[in-house]
């Protein structure tokens, strides 16, 4: 059976092109089993996996606990708020407590940038990160590389812009990482000053005028302006944001092509997109939705195969 080359999923770019495929094939089969009438496999009967998150989040939380229940796996949830953290625990300390209980892999959103690495190395457990930070993300691009070869067939060659607040977004980088590896061209799009400085050197090219980039690109990845992850204000008003990068209805029509529109979530509906677009034909937010859920089943089977080791 071919296996992954890494025994944590930490970012994208600890990955090789081979992972990605393997991860999309074995989604492939996982999407067949969810769109059964009995949606669940028995795979991981003897896997217990530890959700912890130290940051909101609606999608990928529930999404990976429904790829843990799809795989049989034992699951316990851990929320930040109501935890012994509040009362000055350590990360590793309450980690070690939860491994105590017969724990295998930990999936975890954290606010700080490499807190999946940091506890990969100092805690004896599967690490999967479902965020980091400003950091990584990388279920997020892995669902999105894999929607984008769901509508195309491939993700190699083909254009993506991805547009907006590229400085504090993990899902940025992460797809940067993914996009380049499978082939694809990317550009990135938005204000200067939610562009890092030195975004070229990932082997990208900066499209400053949003029309233009949409004129180019075969699929446009529109990312939500992060206030929470800002102290201060990175552009005059929203209202000239949403005029410079906000993606209308009128604007996808003048194109005369049609392009496809992914976003992560959560949307600003209004603001970086317009309603109309975000419920459209050629808008596939609800297909990534969808695909996260086989995308993590994927990850976490791959994954837990190198834990469960035949016995010789
Ligand atoms: N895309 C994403 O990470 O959404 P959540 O923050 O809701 O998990």
């Amino acid at each position: 059976m071919k296996e992954l080359s890494v025994d944590h999923l930490l970012g994208i770019k600890y990955l090789k092109e081979e992972d990605l495929h393997l991860i999309f094939e074995t989604a492939d089969h996982f999407k067949e089993v969810i769109n059964r009438p009995i949606k669940k496999v028995p795979s991981l009967r003897d896997v217990t996996i530890a959700n912890l998150f130290f940051e909101n989040s609606t999608r990928t939380k529930l999404s990976f606990e429904l790829a843990e229940k799809r795989l049989s796996a034992d699951i316990i949830n851990f929320s930040a708020a109501q935890s012994s953290v509040k009362k000055g625990e350590t990360l590793i300390d309450t980690v070690n407590n939860i491994l105590a209980m017969k724990v295998d892999m930990v999936v975890m959103r954290h606010p700080n940038p490499g807190a999946a690495e940091f506890l990969s190395k100092n805690v004896n457990a599967c690490i999967v990160n479902a965020g980091d930070g400003t950091h990584e993300h990388p279920t997020q691009a892995l669902l999105d590389a894999y929607s984008i070869r769901e509508k195309f067939g491939e993700v190699a060659g083909k254009r993506i812009v991805i547009v907006g607040d590229i400085l504090h977004s993990r899902v940025a980088l992460s797809n940067i990482f993914a996009l380049n590896m499978l082939g694809a061209e990317v550009k990135v799009c938005g204000p200067k000053s939610l562009l890092p400085k030195h975004i070229e050197s990932l082997g990208v090219k900066v499209e400053p005028d949003f029309k233009k980039a949409l004129r180019w690109c075969d699929a446009v990845n529109m990312l939500r302006v992060q206030n929470e992850r800002m102290d201060k204000s990175y552009f005059p008003s929203i209202r000239e944001y949403t005029q410079l990068y906000g993606l209308t209805l009128p604007l996808l029509k003048s194109l005369r092509k049609e392009i496809i529109i992914l976003h992560p979530g959560p949307m600003n509906r209004g603001v970086e997109i317009s309603s109309d677009v975000a419920d459209s034909e050629q808008a596939i937010i609800l297909d990534q939705v969808e695909n996260g859920v086989a995308i993590r089943m994927a990850v976490i089977y791959l994954l837990a195969a190198k834990l469960i080791k035949p016995e010789a």
